[in-house]
């Protein structure tokens, strides 16, 4: 169990790195093993989660070469894949097991998908009822609401789904189901969840129009193996973008950082709490709007959080809460459920979190209530196993009054090994030992 501990810091400055984006590299890889050929896929996400998919493809037959910094992977075409040996293990990555039980859904084989503690712990009825509809046979847990799930894959169906939730993950398990099935699929979401799958299967040459922001109809068909970089995680740049923001003096910039409209509410929250944020250079890139990000330090105010744009901020909650922290007055984010089942309950973590190093929070059912603008002190937190809690908390304990140790924080392998490599080059003042 490594242990973090960090020292206040001084200003930050200059360029920071960021990793390829999680979720488009675990499409990527997805969709270039459903494509016939060789697909190429540079600058992707180094984190556990997208290796946990990268495995899983390979158990499945198709091959996945690492070199110079690039995957490439051998796609088969849509039925190319065989029958896995052993249990397929997606580890902590919700993203891996959804849309992976979307893809073996329509295999004509048998398999099994499990995760970590935390993992299995975590809802599939809202994939495997819909899966079940198009015909294919999943057991699990508590009915098929909790993994393991064992998938016995067969010619699927056509559908119309609505979903009861916004989910990037429902929506591309679905997509990906609909692929393989014999008839069009046509998806409806009561909001739009980010749409990295719609434009990486356009880019992959799939027929798929967006009828409405939150309605979408797939034709079946192939896909056409393509090259592509993915753009810097934007998730991964939201710890730096607050550390820029509450640390005094401090001025930096981010280069080539996924900017889809769908996945940057950060920007706009943190604009209406007073944050000095520049985007530039935006330009497309296989689909996916890219560019830098200049942050420069401001006065933070607290403000009421529109569900709509934290939807569109939902894995940026553990930062937004640290930016509350520092913020004047009060910050409250509302109707916010699903955080609940995130990979730990981010709403419990966050309050916890927070209470330990001495900010005053109120716990709601749907979110929380952050009384902002108090000197944070340094404390012993852990990280709840949860990589985004480890991270906010992380940039929360360069602005504390004492030094702050973090335990269990092996979790930042999710999605950031690099963070605290970048940690130390940007905060020379801070002092951060792991052990
Ligand atoms: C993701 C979708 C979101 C997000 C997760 C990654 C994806 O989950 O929280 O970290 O890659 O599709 P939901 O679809 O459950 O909202």
């Amino acid at each position: 169990m490594t242990r973090l501990s960090i020292t206040p810091s001084g200003p930050i400055n200059g360029e920071i790195p960021i990793p390829g984006d999680k979720s488009i590299t675990h499409r990527a890889v997805i969709f270039g093993a459903m494509a016939e050929g060789t697909s190429t896929i540079r600058g992707y996400c180094d984190g556990e989660d997208c290796f946990r998919t990268i495995s899983a493809i390979r158990a499945l037959g198709i091959s996945i070469e690492e070199r110079n910094a690039e995957l490439r992977v051998f796609g088969k075409g849509s039925w190319g894949f065989s029958e896995p040996q052993h249990v397929l293990d997606c580890g902590n990555s919700g993203t891996s097991m959804r849309l992976l039980t979307g893809l073996l859904s329509g295999q004509d084989f048998f398999s099994v998908l499990t995760g970590d503690a935390s993992l299995r712990q975590r809802p599939m009825g809202r994939i495997v009822t819909p899966l079940r509809q198009m015909g294919a046979t999943i057991n699990g847990r508590k009915g098929g609401e909790l993994a393991p799930l064992a998938i016995q894959g067969t010619r699927l169906r056509k559908t119309s789904h609505t979903s009861p939730i916004p989910s990037a993950q429902v929506k591309s398990a679905i997509l990906i189901a609909g692929l393989l099935a014999e008839h069009p699929t046509t998806f409806c979401e009561p909001a739009r969840s980010r749409d990295h799958t719609e434009r990486m299967l356009q880019y992959f040459g799939v027929q798929l129009e967006c009828k409405s922001d939150t309605m979408i109809h797939l034709h079946p068909s192939a896909l056409t193996a393509r090259d592509l970089t993915v753009p810097g995680d934007f998730s991964s740049a939201a710890f730096f973008i607050v550390a820029g923001l509450i640390l005094p003096d401090s001025s930096i910039t981010i280069r080539n950082v996924g900017l889809n409209q769908t996945r940057i509410g950060l920007l706009d929250i943190l604009k209406t709490m007073g944050a000095s944020l520049q985007t530039l250079d935006i330009h497309d890139d296989a689909g996916e709007p890219i560019g830098d990000i200049h942050i420069q330090s401001s006065h933070l105010e607290g403000a009421e959080i529109d569900p709509k744009d934290m939807l569109r901020a939902i894995d940026e909650f553990p930062i937004l809460c640290v930016a509350a922290a520092f913020a004047k007055g009060q910050t409250r984010i509302t109707g916010m459920e699903d955080l609940r089942v995130k990979e730990s309950d981010r709403i419990a973590t966050m309050a916890k979190a927070l209470g330990r190093v001495g900010v005053d929070v109120d716990e709601r059912p749907d979110g929380l209530v952050i009384h902002g603008g108090t000197q944070l002190r340094g404390a012993e937190c852990p990280s709840y196993g949860d990589h985004r809690v480890a991270m906010a908390m992380a940039i929360a304990a360069l602005k504390a009054s004492e030094a702050t140790t973090l335990t269990n924080i092996d979790c930042i392998q999710t999605s950031f090994p690099s963070f605290l490599n970048e940690l130390r080059q940007i905060a020379p003042t801070c002092h951060v030992e792991t052990s």
